[in-house]
């Protein structure tokens, strides 16, 4: 049985509970994030930590207790249930105020919840799916205008993943006024020739922690980056595709739609970037 933090105690998974009355479960009035873990050590903490601070101070939403230690208490699940390889999910909502009101509580009487768990993934760096990519299907964007917040109303997403399985693919890409925003759970990538190509940064997508870091390694290797949108025809069109997130790293898009990108199968482009990020990020795991 895993144990799980909530609120300041590390307790047995079925042992840990959270108020009916708190609002990320009646209002998905909460943000997250998800880090993973290889080696037994965390990937890009750092980044993580600075993003929910952010997507925090967005929402008005009062850091919660715990929030200095939040390194310890990662590093403290890892230890307890023994994970090598896997994610992290932590939570944040904005507390259980004891009745539903759409007006925030007062932050002084009503304190944010803090929840952690681990999900253990042996093999996730070694992913045989990486060998051979993922298809995926394109779908409206109809979420809210603020993706770049970390929020768990993830209920569109969830939805899209679906459609995606109905149509025989893993996963679906996201399109406003024609131009691809991003996975659903992952940023969006297209390869033309030696230039990455993958949409700029602003309210409409989010900033993804390994976005950041392999364009970061993507520049240090030579490879030119070009941040802009592009549509699903050019996605078809391109030498490659792929996918980057915490969970995934980095992921070959082999289909689209039904088309196949390049040759069909994974690309050189894609395959090196993972190799690179996984050994970059291992180096600076904490
Ligand atoms: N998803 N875009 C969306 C909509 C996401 O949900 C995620 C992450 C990303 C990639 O961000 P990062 O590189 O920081 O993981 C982009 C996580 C993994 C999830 O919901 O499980």
């Amino acid at each position: 049985m895993r144990t799980v933090y909530v609120n300041g105690d590390y307790l047995p998974e079925n042992e840990a509970k959270v108020s009916i009355f708190d609002r990320g479960f009646l209002m998905a009035d909460g943000v997250y994030e998800v880090t993973s873990v290889l080696g037994g050590k965390l990937i890009d903490f750092g980044g993580h930590l600075a993003r929910l601070e952010r997507s925090l101070a967005e929402l008005d939403m009062d850091k919660p207790e715990g929030f200095d230690d939040l390194l310890e208490i990662h590093r403290e699940l890892v230890r307890l249930n023994g994970i090598e390889e896997g994610m992290i999910y932590l939570q944040v909502t904005r507390g259980a105020p004891g009745g539903r009101d759409f007006a925030f509580p007062d932050p002084e009487v009503t304190k944010p919840t803090l929840v952690l768990f681990t999900q253990n993934k042996p093999g996730l760096a070694a992913n045989p799916v990486a060998k051979k990519g993922i298809k995926v299907i394109s779908i409206e964007d109809i979420r809210w205008g603020r993706r770049d917040i970390k929020t768990v109303q993830l209920l569109y997403p969830s939805m899209g993943k679906m459609m995606a399985k109905k149509a025989g693919c893993d996963d679906a890409w996201m399109v406003q006024d024609g131009a691809v925003t991003e996975g659903t759970s992952n940023n969006a990538y297209i390869v033309k020739g030696n230039k990455i190509i993958t949409r700029q940064l602003s309210h409409d997508i989010l900033h993804g922690i390994t976005r950041a870091a392999v364009l970061r390694f993507a520049q240090e290797a030579q490879m030119e980056v070009e941040e802009r949108a592009f549509t699903i025809a050019e996605a078809q069109a391109a030498d490659e595709a792929f996918i980057t997130s915490a969970s995934t790293f980095v992921m070959p898009v082999v289909e689209i739609d039904g088309a196949k990108v390049g040759t069909g199968a994974p690309g050189n482009v894609a395959a090196r970037l993972r190799e690179i990020y996984l050994d970059e990020s291992l180096k600076a795991a904490v």
